[in-house]
């Protein structure tokens, strides 16, 4: 690891900044919130599980002695959210940092033809509507801020799903490429002075494969993935890349999409002709 690379990881670069991290009960989430907190951000964290979110908190709180505020909240209930980003600016005085996070994993192996419209509007809900929902009372507020030479992140969550779409998750990949082009638009329309970018994590056991390893495997053996890096992700996988774009390191990048799935999505070698284990 270069020197730089050591400074981002330890670097209280956040100190004086707050950070909304919704789906922050599990995952992603509080791995994210651990991160963040440890570099010296005050936390909002925003779940719709209230027991988990209280749980977490309260542990990010007393390992890493910042401020944690967890906000119980439905992102896709929009007077929900409104409420939920005035509160947390208030408490945390400014969010400098974004991690538009939550989502669930949905409707698994019937096609896009057969999904049901229920489905289809909880999948969408939740996973695309929630976003922008978060994005549109966040944004503004976020621009308003003096931080220079930029005066926010906002660092979407997709999926390697969202870009090579999967029949056995339609409307998941459906969702989740949607956040991909609102990553773009959210790019155009809050530059100059916000960043915003999408993470496409691969493979990693999370709340999402219910915490089980032999789970996740089985999806992956059902979509026939190999992956070219032959291992499965980690959830530091994905932390790493969050410090990279929520630090300055990252400060002239905006409107991209960053896999991070051991080369899944983007080495695009026929998994035939890989010998790989995982
Ligand atoms: N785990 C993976 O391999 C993987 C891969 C690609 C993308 N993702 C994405 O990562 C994000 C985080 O998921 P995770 O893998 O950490 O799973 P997770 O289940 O551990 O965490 C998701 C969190 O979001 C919360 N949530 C769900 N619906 C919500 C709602 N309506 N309002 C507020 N909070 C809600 C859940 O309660 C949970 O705490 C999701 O957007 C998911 O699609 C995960």
């Amino acid at each position: 690891m270069n020197i730089k690379c050591v400074e981002i990881m330890s670097e209280k670069f956040l100190e004086g900044k707050g950070a909304l991290i919704t789906g922050g009960a599990s995952g992603f989430g509080k791995s994210v919130a651990h991160a963040f907190s440890e570099r010296g951000a005050d936390l909002v964290l925003v779940d719709i599980n209230e027991t988990l979110l209280e749980e977490t908190s309260r542990e990010v709180e007393k390992s890493t002695g910042r401020k944690v505020i967890p906000i119980t909240c439905d992102v896709s209930d929009s007077k929900c959210v409104k409420k939920m980003v005035d509160d947390a600016f208030k408490e945390l005085e400014n969010v400098f940092i974004l991690f538009n996070n939550a989502g669930i994993a949905t409707t698994y192996g019937v096609d896009i033809l057969r999904v049901g419209e229920k489905a289809w509007d909880k999948t969408m809900n939740i996973n695309l509507k929630g976003q922008w929902l978060v994005d549109k009372f966040t944004g503004r507020k976020m621009n308003r801020q003096k931080f220079e030479p930029l005066r926010g992140k906002i660092i979407h969550n997709s999926s390697h799903y969202g870009i090579v779409l999967s029949p056995f998750v339609p409307l998941y990949s459906i969702s989740k490429a949607g956040i991909i082009a609102l990553n773009k638009l959210i790019a155009k329309t809050l530059a100059p002075f916000i960043t915003s970018n999408a993470i496409a994590p691969g493979f990693h056991v999370t709340g999402m494969y219910g915490h089980r390893e032999d789970i996740m495997l089985q999806v992956m053996s059902d979509g026939d993935v190999k992956t070219p890096l032959n291992r499965i992700g980690t959830i530091k996988d994905v932390v790493d890349l969050i410090l990279f774009l929520g630090s300055e390191k990252s400060d002239f990048i905006t409107g991209h999409c960053f896999t991070v799935d051991g080369g899944i999505t983007e080495a695009g070698v026929p998994s035939h002709k890989l010998d790989v284990e995982i």
